[in-house]
């Protein structure tokens, strides 16, 4: 079955590239930038990875970004990524990035958008890998900073396939954020959004009734909420669910407790992603193994998690039957 797992072709629709910033990455970055980080060692770095909550991973998690400085920085950052899904057989994804994490300070939008395009651009020619690119903001940001944001993202909108909120959900309901994805929508961009994820199922129905969502990002907790469930399924809403980082950020208190299979035979679509991989102890093979040794999903649901994702990607229809 491990090796079932292994080579079942993968997509991923939920992955922050920050969060793939491996510890030793880190510290090669720190040392060709001049930063100095608040750990001695890899080790050390990889010991302070023990969170209670969502803010308790975000404070550590946008530290780690400072050494990403230049193109070449976040070139590196997605090449490295992107060779762990070549591992990991995932045939496509769609990645996150922060652009206010780096534009805050003082890192141009541009250097941020070429560094990963290019990685993403050699992956698809020589890896066979194909992707695309989803710009979040940072919902515990203004709504100012976000219309700001979009304004720079004008000249790459070429690059960028949609937008997305992320950050820390309790207290910055979706809403908050309402016209700016409406006038995102405007400029041709797909949305989708963090929702759920430790905050009330009613962000879910505010995602999907004033964000005009496509997928939600994360959406367990839509369980307390059976007719929302019902709903999901219905409409056939995505849900992308990143298990490991689900119990690294206490969500659930083990894999055990974790709802995906009940999601998943409700009918909901749901989709197995890895979020943060470098700070959540793995990457999408280990996801779908975490997965499947606790709460023993079939093959045939295995399968079907790949193809919930392809269903929910944002390829057009040829694109997504040349992954089949
Ligand atoms: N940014 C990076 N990972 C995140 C997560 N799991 N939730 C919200 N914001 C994030
Ligand atoms: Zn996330």
């Amino acid at each position: 079955m491990e090796d079932f797992i292994r080579k079942l072709p993968k997509v991923e629709l939920h992955l922050h590239i920050e969060g793939s910033l491996e510890p030793e990455l880190m510290f090669t970055l720190a040392e060709r930038n001049n930063i100095s980080l608040p750990y001695a060692s890899v080790e050390e770095a990889r010991n302070a990875y023990q969170f209670t909550d969502l803010q308790s991973f975000l404070d550590i998690y946008y530290q780690g970004a400072n050494v990403l400085q230049t193109k070449q920085d976040f070139f590196d950052l997605t090449w490295a990524y992107l060779l762990r899904c070549q591992e990991d057989n995932v045939i496509h994804t769609e990645i996150f990035f922060d652009p206010q994490t780096h534009t805050q300070r003082g890192i141009p939008f541009a250097t941020v958008v070429a560094g990963i395009s290019d990685a993403l651009e050699k992956a698809e020619k020589e890896l066979g890998i194909s992707s695309l690119l989803i710009m979040c903001f940072l919902r515990h940001l203004s709504e100012q900073d976000a219309f700001d944001t979009l304004e720079q993202a004008k000249p790459h909108l070429d690059k960028i396939v949609a937008v997305g909120l992320d950050s820390s959900e309790l207290g910055h309901p979706p809403e908050k954020f309402s016209r700016v994805f409406s006038a995102s929508r405007q400029l041709g961009l797909r949305c989708v959004a963090h929702a759920g994820e430790e905050g009330p199922p009613a962000n879910i129905r505010s995602a999907i009734d004033d964000l005009h969502v496509e997928r939600i990002d994360h959406g367990v907790k839509c369980a307390s909420d059976r007719k929302l469930v019902d709903e999901l399924a219905r409409m056939k809403m995505p849900l992308t669910v990143c298990p490991l980082s689900n119990i690294k950020l206490c969500v659930f208190s083990s894999m055990e407790q974790h709802n995906f299979l009940y999601l998943l035979k409700k009918g909901v679509c749901v989709t197995i992603n890895s979020d943060d991989p470098a700070f959540f102890g793995g990457y999408m093979t280990d996801n779908f193994l975490a997965v499947h040794k606790a709460l023993n999903l079939t093959r045939p649901q295995l399968v079907q998690c790949t193809m919930n994702a392809i269903e929910a990607c944002f390829l057009n229809q040829k694109n997504k039957k040349n992954l089949l």
